[in-house]
């Protein structure tokens, strides 16, 4: 499988790829604002191009009807920005391991904020 792999063509397939870098307002404003090391830096522009995509591709409805499932979502900081983008929507968030991370906390308060200004 590794030789097959090895084997194949890497620079024609890059060439066939698409590169499209999107981006979500909330997040380009924390971009704009904080004052971030390369790394986090990096990981919020991916975030920013992956709500991008998915408000472009209507797969982020603001509806209570909808629920995204995030498989592997570690710290929770995309379900965070996807919260803040789309607050009426219900999350299912999984991981396999019990990571405590700052955003599935500050996700939290964003719903409850909503549920209790509703
Ligand atoms: C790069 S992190 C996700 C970061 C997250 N999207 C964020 O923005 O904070 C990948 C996560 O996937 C989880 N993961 C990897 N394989 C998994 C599996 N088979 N089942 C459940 N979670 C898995 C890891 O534990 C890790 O927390």
């Amino acid at each position: 499988m590794a030789e097959r792999i090895e084997s194949l063509d890497w620079e024609a397939i890059h060439a066939e790829i698409e590169s499209l870098q999107l981006s979500a307002d909330p997040v380009e404003e924390q971009l704009g604002l904080a004052t971030l090391g390369h790394a986090k830096r990096k990981h919020l522009t991916q975030i920013s191009s992956l709500v991008g995509h998915l408000l472009s591709n209507s797969l982020l409805p603001n509806s209570p009807n909808h629920c995204t499932v995030e498989l592997g979502s570690g710290k929770a900081q995309l379900s965070y920005w996807m919260i803040e983008q789309c607050s009426d929507a219900s999350y299912l968030l999984v991981d396999r391991q019990g990571v405590r991370g700052k955003y599935d906390k500050r996700a939290l308060k964003v719903c409850f904020h909503f549920l209790d200004s509703s």
